[in-house]
């Protein structure tokens, strides 16, 4: 364990964020998106999500620093998201991580980013203790971890195709939502009605950890197609049901994957675990199967630097200056968390 203050830095997509974290407090945490750049797109520009990670990353940090009340020279270490990612966007945060650690004499901790994720809910106030069954799901990442000690969490299923987070977006472009799909299709789905149209859960199965998108994204298009002009006036209820046909599996696998593996609680983790129906539906299995739900807050679902400040005390320190080897990996080299 790390005794003292964590200065954690996160540039793996389109969040430049830096945090102070000191054991299970989050002392301070600045997410600078850039998410408004990416839209006229409709989806992260790998070259330009980079170059404004440089122009950004170090008023993050000082702002992170200056929040804390700390200067570097009072953390006990440093730490970076080193993979998944874009791999300009990780270089960026890598190399100002290894430069500050460097010039302040530092030892320098390379998390996963999907650790992160995971280890948000070890952060207070939520502070949950093992074991209990993850579910991350974000934009390039479906999965569900056993966790029996934070430094290995162990794999139980994961996405055989499209991400959830990756389907929301596609399936809210479709609806003529603009990126970032996440949010833009929750407000929608409110006003609709989840029941009103079928979509496929693929892998339906009781038994079943593995996930799978692409179905769902495609039956959506054909869907969208089919209704032709009609589709405008129903587009509340699409998003409402497509939303379902995604967050059903994510609630229903993640808890019965808890129950198989006797553990007393479910955790989630990852951007699309922002969404307040996906939260409603775990809350509701969780509870037929006596289960406790672990939520970070909203801001610690999407992607931040405090969870990697978390994930840091799960991963072992490179001595100063053992470190200035060390590089950005773009996919996981194990494809999977932390091992
Ligand atoms: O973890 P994250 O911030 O970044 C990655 O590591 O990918 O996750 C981003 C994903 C996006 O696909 C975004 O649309 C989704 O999380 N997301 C949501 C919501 N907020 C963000 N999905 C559903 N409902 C939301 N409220
Ligand atoms: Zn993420």
């Amino acid at each position: 364990m790390i005794e003292g203050p964590i200065l954690a830095i996160e540039t793996s997509c389109d969040e430049t964020a830096a945090a102070v974290v000191e054991q299970r407090r989050v002392v301070s945490s600045v997410v600078a998106s850039q998410a408004e750049l990416h839209t006229p797109y409709g989806g992260v520009v790998p070259e330009v999500a980079a170059r404004h990670h440089l122009g950004t990353v170090n008023a993050v940090v000082d702002d992170a620093l200056a929040e804390a009340g700390l200067a570097l020279a009072d953390a006990a270490a440093l730490a970076v998201t080193r993979s998944p990612g874009l791999i300009g966007a990780l270089l960026v945060g890598v190399a100002t991580a290894k430069a500050l650690a460097y010039a302040a004499r530092k030892p320098l901790v390379m998390v996963d980013h999907l650790h992160g994720h995971v280890c948000a809910v070890w952060l207070d106030p939520v502070a949950l203790d093992p074991p209990f069954v993850s579910l991350v799901a974000s934009g390039g990442h479906t999965r569900l971890d056993l966790v029996l000690d934070y430094e290995a969490p162990v794999l139980l299923g994961q996405t055989i195709d499209d991400a959830a987070g990756e389907a929301i977006d596609k399936g809210a472009r479709t609806l003529g939502l603009p990126y970032p799909g996440g949010p833009a299709l929750e407000s929608l789905a409110r006003g609709g009605d989840p029941a009103a149209f079928e979509f496929p859960v693929a892998l339906s199965g009781r038994e079943q950890a593995d996930f799978s998108f692409a179905g769902v994204k495609t039956s959506l298009l054909y869907r969208v197609r089919d209704l032709g002009a009609e589709a405008e006036v129903r587009r509340a209820d699409l998003a409402a049901s497509y939303q379902e046909a995604i967050m059903r599996p994510l609630a229903e696998r993640l808890v019965g994957a808890a129950s198989r593996a006797e553990v007393p609680a479910v955790a989630l983790g990852g951007g699309v675990a922002a969404n307040g129906r996906l939260r409603a539906l775990v809350e509701e299995h969780a509870a037929g199967a006596g289960l406790r739900v672990a939520a970070p807050a909203l801001s610690l679902c999407t992607d931040n630097a405090a969870m990697i400040g978390a994930a840091a005390q799960f991963t072992p320190a490179i001595p100063w200056p053992e470190f200035v080897g060390e590089d950005a990996i773009p996919t996981a080299p194990t494809g999977g968390v932390a091992a």
